[in-house]
């Protein structure tokens, strides 16, 4: 991780569910999911500088409206990762908000996780990294996969990953209505859905097949977030009309939706006048 006189600069990369399919509700009160989860080349940015207590402002364009105070998930996670750790140094936590706010693409679920990562390095901890997702599941079912911000398969309620090395990369064009849409809301207003049982996806070589694999899934929570927020679907109409997109889809549980390119030219579009 990159140092600059203001600290330590760890980034939190966009989590995207390629898709999403939910099972039945467990318990505790949480549904069985299953996922393809990968991550964008953009994300919020946070950085760490040593100081004696824990404090965090707020920058960037998304930063208006968030409170910087205890219950931010940025400072949630770091005094559970000193609890946990039983550290009683603090740090000063600048956190860069490129991101929407309750937009189906982790945003404080990334930011947690960053600032697990970066506090392991700035107060020097051995913490094994099972460990380390394992403070995240106290913080949030996607805060887990955010940890290592690498493709994976999830499954439980979000904390049960398995790495995936052979899902190609392939470009993405997300665009966020600025809806914010409530993840507990949209969840308990599903009807529908798919169920869980998928086997791990087979390897997929380019673009085409990951498509074609993709094709044959869904993502559960599109329907109700359509229905809480309607622009939802024009947005997805209007990706899947793109010269070039192989794919439209919601991440998460919105409003942020993406579309998949088969290659980088057709998805630089210009924008919409
Ligand atoms: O875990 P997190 O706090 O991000 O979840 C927000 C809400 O989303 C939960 O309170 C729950 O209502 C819903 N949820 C769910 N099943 C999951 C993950 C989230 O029902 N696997």
């Amino acid at each position: 991780m990159p140092k600059n006189p203001d600290g330590l600069i760890v980034s939190a990369p966009a989590k995207i569910n390629l898709f999403l399919h939910v099972g039945d509700k467990r318990a505790d009160g949480y549904h069985a999911l299953e996922s393809l989860v990968v991550f964008a080349g953009v994300g919020d940015t946070l950085t760490f500088a040593p100081a004696d207590g824990l404090s965090m402002s707020i920058t960037g364009p998304f930063a208006v409206g968030l409170d910087a105070g205890p219950d931010n998930l940025v400072m949630k996670a770091a005094r559970l990762l000193a609890e946990r750790a039983a550290v009683t140094r603090g740090a000063r936590i600048v956190l860069t908000k490129n991101l929407p706010v309750a937009s189906g693409i982790g945003g404080g679920s990334a930011d947690a996780a960053a600032t697990l990562r970066g506090l392991v390095q700035l107060w020097n901890l051995k913490m094994p990294p099972d460990d380390l997702r394992r403070v995240g599941e106290a913080l949030g079912s996607d805060v887990p996969v955010c940890v290592d911000s690498m493709t994976a398969w999830m499954e439980g309620r979000g904390e049960k990953l398995t790495t995936l090395n052979d899902v190609p990369e392939v470009p993405i064009v997300m665009v966020n209505p600025g809806v914010a849409v409530p993840t507990g809301k949209i969840f308990a207003a599903l009807k529908g859905r798919r169920g869980i049982g998928l086997a791990l996806p087979p390897k997929m070589r380019d673009a085409a097949a990951l498509v074609a694999y993709l094709k044959t899934t869904a993502n559960d929570l599109e329907a109700p977030a359509c229905e809480a927020a309607p622009v939802i679907a024009t947005v997805l109409e209007a990706l899947a009309s793109q010269q070039g997109a192989l794919l439209a889809r919601m991440s998460g549980s919105g409003a942020t939706c993406f579309a998949l390119f088969g290659d980088t030219e057709t998805s630089a579009m210009p924008p919409r006048r």
